[in-house]
């Protein structure tokens, strides 16, 4: 009989895989951490609610793809949406449902509702992390009805982007380490014409924190133990989409 050696772990040692989507499940805790490892995500679902006026008839619906714990949803609050958030991520569906969100556990490449079911669509920080984005896209604008909006948020794919979202805000507290690949990164003028064969005139601009607000935050975090306190920094439009880009379209009728 060979000499009894140590069992093998079930789940191989060390680090997920970039963008691996278990590791959401081990960063559950942090999600309505307001100065947690998605503190930048408050900051992005702020901005974005922004690009959402309020419905324009009863029963108006807001498909949030990939919503995560539905941090969309305060911001919506009194504009009259029934908030249907969909996300591959069970631990953060079970969140987002006790935020008032409406889950439904599906692929954004694949989605399992209506045609043309939705006034908005929102897509939060989601293309980047999905391999097959023009897919998500497609999901996107089939389920905006004639006149439905587009809303989202995303990383472009270029060198500057790679090395501001991964190269400094992954060493930083503000992005959690390997939530990104940048491979997965979305070339603005791709995504304009794949939303065009859509059917979507999507219009981009840059976004960046406030930089004084970001600075601030940073010092309080780095120095407190309890999490910094005070004004969250803003989200603000700025000349440049290499980095960090919004996107606003109307769906053609
Ligand atoms: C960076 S988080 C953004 C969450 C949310 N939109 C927000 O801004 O707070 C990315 C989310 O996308 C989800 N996700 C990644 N790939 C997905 C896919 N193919 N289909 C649905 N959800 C996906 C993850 O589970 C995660 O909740």
């Amino acid at each position: 009989m060979p000499p009894a050696g140590p069992t093998p772990p079930a789940v191989p040692a060390g680090p997920l895989p970039r963008n691996d989507p278990r590791q959401y499940d081990e960063l559950a805790g942090e999600w309505w951490r307001p100065d947690g490892a998605f503190a930048m995500l408050h900051w992005l679902a702020r901005a974005r609610a922004a690009l959402v006026p309020p419905a324009s008839r009863p029963d108006a619906l807001l498909v949030d793809l990939g919503c995560g714990a539905g941090l969309l949803a305060p911001h919506l609050a009194g504009k009259g949406y029934r908030h249907v958030g969909v996300d591959l991520t069970g631990s953060a569906l079970e969140q987002a449902r006790t935020h008032g969100v409406t889950v439904v556990n599906a692929d954004a490449t694949a989605v399992p509702l209506a045609d043309g079911c939705a006034d908005v669509v929102a897509a939060g920080e989601l293309l980047e992390h999905v391999p097959d984005w023009r897919r998500a896209v497609g999901e996107a604008c089939r389920l905006l009805r004639p006149g439905g909006l587009l809303v989202l948020d995303t990383l472009n794919d270029t060198a500057l982007s790679r090395l501001v979202a991964v190269g400094v805000a992954e060493r930083l507290p503000t992005v959690p380490r390997g939530i990104h690949d940048p491979r997965l990164f979305v070339d603005h003028r791709a995504l304009l014409a794949e939303c065009a064969r859509h059917g979507v005139d999507l219009r981009v601009r840059g976004v960046r924190p406030e930089v004084s607000g970001l600075i601030g935050w940073l010092a309080r975090r780095l120095v407190a133990t309890e999490g910094p306190g005070g004004r969250p920094p803003r989200i603000v439009p700025t000349w440049s989409t290499a980095v960090l880009y919004q996107g606003r379209g109307v769906r053609r009728g």
